[in-house]
């Protein structure tokens, strides 16, 4: 199956009544890890990196392996440039080869969120790939280094910024934040099942670690196909390295190496079955 559109991905998991995972990764480890639990349970899958992580990850060197994965993959894998914020690092993503590209708006004015995804959806057609936007304001930042306060998604200019930018996935707020949440989040339900009953596109959840496996599926029969997860997958490689260390089990490099796909495999392993797209490749 390898390389796909990640369109293709989410069209099927609307109709399915599934999300798909859509995997934030640093590294070789987390993507191998994530790819074990892709081919094991038969899923499709996304691969993501955001902008603000490139100062850890550099694109030239992470974007070609992150596409090189999931052509390698015989499962369906997405490859997402996650929160673009430049024209620059997203123009730069396509050339790679990544077959999706957010641009996060969410923090401008309507009009100029709404000019500017428009844009970057031009941009992405002429590459054949994909195209997230946002509308309201996620809480949390991506890389935890700011603290922006949730804004939730107004169904009706859902709807009006879906029209003026045909972006084919959108990211809703809806009491959702990035990061570790301080208490259960209370999502606001009654606005997902608005929106979705007005934007004919797969929505996307973004803040994915730390909601209930309960929520997540309230959430995806309610209109979300996509979910991210970030922290989770790098809280799981923490302690696994951390765990293994602690039982002895680490006698070399390689043994470290190994518990840290074991962290990345187990998280993707947790959340695929929640998200019910296991066997749906
Ligand atoms: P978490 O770090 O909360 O899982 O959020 C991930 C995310 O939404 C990336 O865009």
């Amino acid at each position: 199956m390898a390389l796909v559109r990640m369109n293709e991905l989410l069209v099927e998991a609307k109709k399915g009544g599934y999300a798909v995972g859509s995997f934030s990764v640093a590294n070789m480890e987390m993507v191998l890890g994530v790819l074990k639990a892709v081919e094991e349970t038969k899923s499709p899958a996304i691969l993501q990196i955001a902008e603000v992580r490139l100062k850890q990850s550099p694109l030239e060197v992470i974007g070609p392996l992150m596409v090189a994965a999931a052509k390698n993959s015989s499962m369906p894998v997405a490859v997402h440039f996650d929160h673009g914020k430049t024209a620059e690092k997203i123009s730069e993503s396509l050339e790679i080869g990544f077959t999706s590209v957010m641009f996060d708006g969410s923090h401008l004015p309507f009009e100029e969120n709404s000019a500017l995804t428009a844009e970057v959806n031009a941009l992405a057609k002429k590459y054949g790939a994909t195209c997230e936007g946002e509308i309201g304001c996620v809480g949390g930042s991506e890389d935890g280094s700011e603290d922006i306060a949730i804004n939730c998604t107004s169904p009706a200019q859902a709807l009006e910024f879906w029209q003026s930018t045909k972006v084919d996935a959108l990211a809703v707020a809806i009491g959702n934040a990035h990061g570790n949440y301080k208490q259960t989040p209370k999502l606001r339900f009654d606005i997902l099942e608005k929106t979705a009953s007005l934007v004919p596109v797969p929505l996307v959840l973004h803040g994915g670690t730390g909601i209930e496996p309960d929520d997540f599926r309230k959430c995806i029969s309610l209109g979300i196909h996509k979910i991210n997860i970030a922290t989770a997958t790098f809280d799981s490689v923490e302690n696994s390295v951390r765990s293994a260390y602690a039982e002895g089990k680490i006698g070399g490099y390689y043994d470290l190496q190994a518990s840290e796909v074991d962290g990345a495999y187990r998280n993707a392993m947790k959340h695929i079955e929640i998200f019910g797209c296991a066997g749906k490749a």
